[in-house]
């Protein structure tokens, strides 16, 4: 049974967000509207989530002593990663100390914030369909790595995300590029990587997957309608839901995201992407949290993947139902600058069935995500050209002259 309690008291349900992006600041709102008293941590100041918590801490989350300090600090009810890059052996102590509930589990997130661990958890023991692979920690491995599993592969640091460091690689000339791409971007200073075997894929999906507490005190699992997506630079431009499948293969990506979610165990949703071709799905990696492509659900979903996260977080019911088809398309900075000012809003949000999130980040770069154009209409082409249309007519200046 859940009791939930009144922000700033004795008795304050508290949810501590380690990571404050665009993702968090959702989860945040979702959690202040059912009075739950929000901490929002991130390695920066203002981050977009610390504008809507209670309180805020800027700490390295890599760094154990200062995730162990804060959490003793702020006994949160729940501790919530928003993103990998996170002291997750501290996580683990903390769960088994009793300290604080780790959403999904800390082992979930330990496993999850390195391709290898995720990688080794469904490949080899659930034995679930990937791209075949290998793992390199120099050059000369990388090498050896690439003619086994043969080209065209890809080539990612085992500890990044939103593409960093990633490279399609054609042939062996192009591996010591590679490898010096990977070195540059990776969070650690021995860099490994992954190769993995290139997926001719039709297209790929997101399938959002939520373990919820069902009527009898278990967990359930639920599945969201697949959201389908766009990458440029290893980066989602574009998403949509529902994305049709067939009937097979819809039936393997949910057999496989249940499979995996639950071995990772926990409560909370789920992003698992998948390739797809036909009847045939490949697992790719799966992010125990709120997916960036899973931004569309503001728009299509009753209960979007930031109020599902916090109802699955605090033992609530939860009713994956797709309301309307609906697409996001993100809006970049286009430009290096600190106080970006937003024009043409109006215009943008003339284009009918939409909605703008602007997260509010202090800085903008070229290709950092500064906002999102959501769009809702009878089928999902309209709404898809509603999206970008939108996102296209907002301009982002740099700051007014003093
Ligand atoms: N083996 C592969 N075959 C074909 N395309 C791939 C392969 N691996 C990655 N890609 C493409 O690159 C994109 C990014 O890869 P991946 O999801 O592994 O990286 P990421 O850094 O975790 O990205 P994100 O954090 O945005 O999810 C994929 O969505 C897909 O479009
Ligand atoms: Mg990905």
């Amino acid at each position: 049974m859940t009791t939930l309690g009144t922000p700033l008291t004795r008795d304050a349900v508290r949810l501590l967000l380690l990571g404050s992006g665009e993702l968090g600041k959702e989860v945040a709102i979702e959690a202040q509207r059912l009075g739950v008293e929000v901490v929002a941590v991130d390695r920066y100041a203002d981050a977009p989530a610390h504008q809507v918590a209670h309180r805020s801490y800027v700490i390295d989350m890599r760094d154990p002593t200062a995730v162990r300090r804060l959490i003793k600090k702020e006994r949160p009810n729940f501790v919530v990663p928003e993103l990998e890059a996170i002291a997750t052996e501290t996580l683990m102590e903390i769960e088994s100390e009793g300290l604080a509930e780790v959403i999904p589990t800390a082992r979930g997130a330990f496993l999850t914030m390195n391709r290898e661990g995720i990688r080794r958890l469904a490949a080899e023991e659930l034995k679930v369909p990937t791209s075949r692979y290998a793992f390199a920690g120099s050059l000369e491995e990388l090498q050896a790595a690439a003619t086994s599993i043969g080209f065209p592969c890809v080539v990612k640091p085992v500890m990044s995300s939103s593409g960093k460091g990633q490279s399609f690689v054609s042939g062996e000339a192009e591996l010591l590029a590679a490898w010096q791409e990977a070195e540059k971007k990776s969070r650690v200073v021995m860099p490994r990587v992954i190769v993995e075997s290139f997926i001719e894929f039709q297209f790929e999906i997101t399938l959002l997957t939520v373990r919820a507490r069902s009527a009898d005190g278990g967990v359930e699992t639920h599945f969201c309608e697949p959201i389908g997506h766009r990458q440029e630079r290893g980066d989602y431009v574009e998403s949509w839901q529902p994305q049709p499948l067939s009937e097979k293969a819809l039936c393997r990506a949910r057999e496989i995201a249940e499979r995996v979610t639950t071995a990772l165990g926990g409560r909370g949703i789920f992003g698992c992407e998948f390739f797809v071709s036909e009847d045939e799905v490949w697992f790719s990696e799966v992010s125990p949290r709120p997916h960036d492509t899973g931004l569309v659900t503001l728009a299509t979903q009753y209960q979007s993947e930031f109020e599902l996260h916090v109802r699955a977080i605090l033992g609530l019911p939860v009713s994956t139902v797709l309301q309307q088809p609906g697409a996001s398309a993100v809006i970049y900075g286009g430009r290096d600058a600190h106080g970006v000012r937003f024009a043409k809003v109006a215009e943008a949000l003339s284009v009918p069935g939409t909605k703008l999130r602007l997260f509010g980040k202090p800085e903008s770069f070229t290709y950092r995500r500064m906002g999102v154009a959501l769009a809702v209409a009878s089928d999902v082409d309209t709404a898809r050209k509603r999206a970008r249309e939108c996102a296209q007519t907002v301009e982002v200046l740099g700051p007014s002259e003093a």
